[in-house]
């Protein structure tokens, strides 16, 4: 297989956009699908101050490296959830994190603790709470909690996430398996700030697949994580994305195009103006996030008094 811009050896072979590519071309190429992706979409200008929520993976830290890349004034949030219970984790995660942002002096690394800061570690809380069987609803709470709060403190104009196309596409067929509308109108590429308080949010690499984030992250030497996160194991998401798999398997381009209808019937009114615009919400009595509850948010519930 050749590069089809240069003819040498190509190192990805990209079945669903006919493309193979060799290293040195597969770099820019990636960048500027993102740049696409970003301009398509219209998440963010050169003027705008952006903060990169990274997990020490490899889409997470792609992101970063790309954003950087291309002019971007894009520092980094990088969210200790103490996930340490004999696997290191979550300190695993966070040295990958500060490693990549050493080699980036130009840039900031915001760091929260939820141990230090809240007096529990994410499967404490979980324990405590008695969500006995994993961690991820707390977990993904408090990571959506504390993104917009160091967001909305640090003055950011918006918040990027990492999530690929195979995240997205995921997330897509579980809620479409139970039609749970509530959380199809709130997927997209971009969630606009609103002024009950939540912060702009987008995903630059929603259409790229786990496998293009992958490969750049190795050509280009970015040493990320690759274990996953512990309480991941049996996750119906990792279902889902094993079905997915294997219908891209026999037709590929599969995933990128359940995704792309799902955005444009969306943008043709698979919802109504008033689904569009949600539930009405008001300022949590504690942390002023915004919350459908009458007093207290989900996340700080989670502290009691
Ligand atoms: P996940 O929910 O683990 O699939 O991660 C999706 C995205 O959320 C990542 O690409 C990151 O942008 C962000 N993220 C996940 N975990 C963390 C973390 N511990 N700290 C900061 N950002 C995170
Ligand atoms: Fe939160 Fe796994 S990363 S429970
Ligand atoms: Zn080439
Ligand atoms: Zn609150």
């Amino acid at each position: 297989m050749k590069c089809r811009k240069c003819g040498a050896p190509a190192v990805i072979n990209m079945r669903h956009h006919k493309l193979a590519l060799c290293a040195a071309h597969y770099l820019t190429w990636f960048v500027q699908q993102t740049e696409r992706a970003i301009h398509k979409y219209r998440m963010f200008t050169h003027d705008e101050r952006i903060l990169v929520a990274v997990s020490g993976g490899k889409d997470s830290l792609a992101l970063w490296d790309v954003l950087l890349r291309l002019g971007y004034r894009a520092d980094g949030l990088a969210i200790d959830l103490g996930i340490d219970d004999g696997v290191y984790y979550s300190e695993h995660s966070l040295e990958m994190t500060q490693a990549f942002a050493a080699q980036h002096p130009e840039t900031r690394l915001h760091v929260v603790s939820i141990p230090a800061r809240y007096g529990e570690s994410v499967p404490e809380v979980a324990r405590r709470k008695r969500r006995v069987q994993r961690p991820c609803s707390v977990c993904g709470l408090i990571k959506r909690h504390e993104m917009n709060r160091v967001a909305l403190e640090e003055g950011y104009d918006v918040l990027a996430t990492g999530h690929n196309l195979d995240d997205e596409a995921a997330t897509l067929f579980g809620n479409v398996l139970r039609w749970q509308c509530t959380y199809l109108r709130r997927q997209a590429p971009v969630l606009p700030a609103n002024d009950a308080g939540l912060a702009r949010k987008v995903k630059p690499f929603c259409r790229s697949y786990e496998r293009e984030t992958a490969a750049y992250a190795l050509l280009r030497d970015i040493a990320y994580i690759y274990e996953e996160c512990p309480f991941a194991v049996g996750a119906t998401s990792l279902e889902h994305k094993a079905t997915l798999a294997q219908l891209e398997h026999d037709a590929p381009g599969t995933k990128l195009h359940f995704y792309l209808s799902f955005l444009k019937a969306r943008r043709e009114g698979l919802f109504s103006a008033e689904q569009q615009e949600g539930t009405a919400l008001h300022p949590c009595q504690k942390c002023g996030q915004p919350t459908i509850a009458p007093d207290l948010c989900a996340f700080c519930r989670l502290w009691g008094k």
